[in-house]
């Protein structure tokens, strides 16, 4: 058994209250590598903001778990290496798909655990909930359980069609499992690809999805006053890093996001954890593409992987201080 609290790490509790009452939305960047935890680490550092860093079944089966929580305990170190004394990191399952998966990564170091039994039938998703919150809160780690669907397709949990979460839903579904944050499906969606351009209007050459529902957000706001609420799928997909792929031999075509200001938008309400991978994805390739067509002849992976890290580290910058609003907020 190793306790997040001897790797430095912390669970969500205080800094979403925090959030809530300080009308912003702390980050939650996925990570797979060394270079996306230092980015994150470095980003978190400059701008003095907690973050939580997650992980995914699919980077687990990629990384190997026991290193990934080992660069977790690495990233308070080199946080506090950089001069920040009290680090708020988070060390984060996300889309925990069975109890067994969630008691793992309770028993090895995690602050916080998803539990994602949005695609159950109502009843086995409280269920489910209810025993992974009854572990987790024995070791005082925090959980986030999910109600509604998103569409969109991830390692692990798929679904092709979206369904909203149904307000009236929402307190007997917090009280029953006793989650201590809930994931609502308002319109976001997994993948650089959320929209397709016929749902989309044109404005000024750009292609504008259309907007969250907001009512939706306002009346489970309503129902759970101050109540934790997460929003999963929210990259804004960057037209300059998807232009960068295309220019430098990449091919990605009606790559859509959630525009910014919706999220800023967001983070101002109940929403305090927003969820940020693909943009990550999307930095990462665009800085490696455009090194390898401009540099041919480089092959140490440092040499891409340095400009890299740094377009990661100021993608999370901005997200932080421009559409989140959590710096300052250590
Ligand atoms: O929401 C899912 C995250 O983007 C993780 O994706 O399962 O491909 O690691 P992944
Ligand atoms: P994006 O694919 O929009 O980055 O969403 C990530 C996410 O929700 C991780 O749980
Ligand atoms: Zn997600």
């Amino acid at each position: 058994m190793v306790n997040y609290k001897d790797l430095g790490l912390v669970n969500t509790r205080e800094m979403f209250k925090r959030a809530v009452a300080g009308g912003y939305a702390i980050p939650a960047f996925n990570f797979n590598t060394m270079e996306q935890m230092q980015a994150i680490v470095m980003a978190a550092v400059e701008t003095k903001s907690p973050v939580i860093m997650q992980v995914s079944k699919g980077a687990r089966n990629y990384a190997n778990g026991t290193i990934l929580r080992n660069l977790a305990k690495g990233a308070v170190e080199y946080a506090k290496e950089l001069g920040c004394e009290h680090p708020e990191i988070v060390l984060h399952l996300d889309h925990g798909d069975s109890f067994e998966l969630c008691k793992e990564c309770i028993d090895n170091g995690f602050s916080s655990v998803m539990i994602d039994g949005s695609s159950l039938p109502y009843e086995e998703n409280i269920a489910l909930a209810k025993k992974v919150v009854e572990y987790a809160h024995q070791f005082d780690v925090t959980v986030e359980a999910e109600l509604g669907v998103l569409a969109g397709v991830e390692d692990e949990v798929s679904s092709a069609e979206s369904h909203y979460t149904k307000p009236e839903e929402v307190i007997d579904f917090s009280t029953r499992t006793g989650c201590d944050s809930l994931a609502i499906s308002i319109g976001t969606s997994h993948g650089a690809h959320k929209f397709t351009p016929e749902q989309c209007t044109l404005v000024n050459g750009v292609l504008v999805p259309p907007p969250l529902a907001f009512d939706i957000l306002h009346e489970i706001e309503k129902k759970l006053p101050g109540f934790p609420i997460v929003l999963h799928g929210s990259s804004s997909v960057p037209m300059e890093e998807v232009n960068t792929i295309n220019k430098y031999g990449g091919h990605l075509e009606a790559a859509i996001g959630i525009p910014e200001e919706q999220l800023r938008e967001a983070s101002k309400s109940a929403v305090c954890k927003i969820n940020i991978d693909s943009d990550s994805r999307l930095a990462m390739t665009a800085a490696i593409r455009k090194h390898l067509a401009e540099h041919p002849g480089d092959f140490d992976p440092r040499q891409y992987l340095k400009p890299a890290r740094e377009n990661m580290k100021k993608m999370y910058i901005h997200k932080i201080v421009n559409v989140l609003g959590s710096n300052g907020k250590l």
